[in-house]
């Protein structure tokens, strides 16, 4: 085959029409509606973050992110009108500690944490204890009864692991109280006051930001999305006894979408290597096409396909190419941005990371290749979005939706991307919905959502 055959076969494997995307529009909002009905694979979390922020929230707050990639624990100035600044230290984690037992991966935290205090900040305990937002950015259920009109938090169980994760002893544990007792063994100067996802810390600090957010989505090693529901339009927290009109964040959890079953989404026989290879087969498919974590292993599987069928690098030694998740999602963004007519950044990636030697068609292909796998995430995401702008009627008056993640901040085009698709799937009301980069979200988010919990606990409910 020709490389222009390849091409054409890639194109129709990868290309989503207008038509296909408004049909997984509409799934996903009746996913989102079943799941606020009652929890399924998709499991819709009501947050218990009640409401927007007023904007005037104040102090000094301590955030914990254990996001994708990173751990970061910051130290947020929330000084009102919208305004914050961010002292942080980042530390990676690293393979070995995604897989070792839970409460050792909370301990680790918690001793960044504590460093980070007593190091960075030249704080003790003297100095007083400090209000602690831990974004914990994986799916956990808020588990909280109602005692006379009392809302009391019960347990925050981690429903799953997600994004290749899988330490034991903390899936169905409640992560806040393992949390806490880490900090209590540790001696911490902090106490946890809130714990949350990315996806609501994002939504939270960009409406703090600019009032017109109202959704927010992270597009990094994971991919997902928060926005503010009614309590009346969540059944499956009737019984809670809120008034109907009370805004309370959701947690999607989006990445779950079409999970099992694969009904919706146009699943490529490389989305089914990806899913049947990791450490949870079945679950997390709308992700898995998406997100950061992934992109890099579809480009490499497509390769791999190549190469076996005699298409690609005869003759020459690939066995650095066959190791799972050798071509991380970044060489996709360096490709993409390569700007020089003979593709040398491309010739760059392959001999340096993969010794192996590229023909200038090879490489234009590549670059191609690499354009329809991130605009095929693109516009899978966005998807999600146009589901919660269709389903709150946001379309007519437009909204803004904050966005944050590696891959909506690194990769070349992503956010066009996104309002393109968004366009195809609403005609030219489309580009009422306007992607920003919520900047620094989750850590400020979590600080402003420590400091509204901090006033309700302190108005007694
Ligand atoms: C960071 C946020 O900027 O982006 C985290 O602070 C979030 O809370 C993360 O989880 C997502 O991006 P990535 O690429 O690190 O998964
Ligand atoms: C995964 C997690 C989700 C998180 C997202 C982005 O989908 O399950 O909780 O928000 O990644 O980090």
């Amino acid at each position: 085959k020709t490389m222009a055959d390849q091409l054409r076969k890639y194109e129709s494997l990868l290309t989503l029409t207008p038509q296909r995307m408004r049909m997984i529009v509409h799934a996903i909002e009746e996913t989102l509606d079943a799941g606020l009905q009652k929890d399924g694979m998709v499991v819709v979390i009501p947050t218990f973050v009640f409401g927007w922020p007023t904007g005037e929230e104040k102090g000094e707050y301590l955030a914990l992110d254990l996001g994708g990639t990173n751990l970061r624990v910051c130290l947020v100035t929330l000084m009102g009108h919208g305004k914050f600044e961010v002292t942080q230290t980042k530390y990676r984690l690293t393979e070995d500690q995604k897989q070792e037992d839970g409460q050792k991966l909370l301990d680790f935290c918690a001793e960044c944490l504590d460093s980070f205090i007593r190091d960075s900040l030249g704080r003790t305990e003297e100095d007083g204890i400090l209000s602690l937002g831990f974004t914990f950015s994986y799916p956990c259920s808020q588990l909280r009864i109602d005692h006379g009109g009392t809302l009391h938090w019960i347990s925050i169980p981690l429903i799953r692991w997600t994004k290749g994760f899988g330490a034991p002893n903390i899936e169905g544990h409640d992560v806040a109280a393992m949390f806490a007792a880490s900090l209590k063994r540790l001696n911490v100067p902090a106490e946890l006051t809130a714990l949350i996802n990315d996806t609501t810390g994002t939504l939270i600090a960009s409406n703090y930001v600019d009032p017109h957010t109202k959704i927010a989505v992270i597009f990094g090693t994971g991919c997902n999305a928060a926005y503010m529901e009614n309590a009346g339009s969540i059944p499956k927290m009737a019984s809670v006894g809120l008034p109907e009109d009370q805004g309370m964040a959701i947690n999607c959890e989006w990445g779950a979408f079409d999970s099992f079953d694969h009904q919706h989404l146009p699943r490529t026989k490389y989305d089914i290597q990806i899913d049947e290879a990791s450490n949870k087969p079945g679950e997390q498919s709308f992700e898995k096409m998406i997100a950061g974590l992934y992109l890099g292993e579809i480009f490499r599987l497509i390769m791999t396909d190549m190469i076996d069928s005699g298409d690609l690098f005869l003759g020459q030694n690939t066995y650095k190419l066959e190791k799972a998740y050798a071509f991380d999602t970044a060489f996709l963004s360096l490709m993409e941005s390569d700007p020089t007519d003979e593709l040398l950044t491309i010739v760059g990636v392959f001999t340096h990371f993969f010794g192996i030697e590229t023909t200038l068609e090879e490489r234009q292909f590549f670059k191609k290749l690499a354009v329809l796998i991130g605009t095929r995430a693109a516009r899978l995401s966005a998807c999600g979005i146009a589901a919660i702008v269709s389903k709150k009627g946001y379309l007519e008056k437009g909204c803004a939706v904050g966005a944050d993640g590696s891959l909506y901040n690194k990769y070349p085009h992503f956010a066009d991307r996104v309002h393109t698709a968004l366009v195809d799937i609403f005609g030219e009301k489309g580009r009422n919905i306007v992607t920003h980069h919520a900047e620094d979200g989750s850590g400020v988010g979590s600080a402003i959502i420590a400091a509204m919990t901090k006033a309700r606990k302190e108005k007694g409910y």
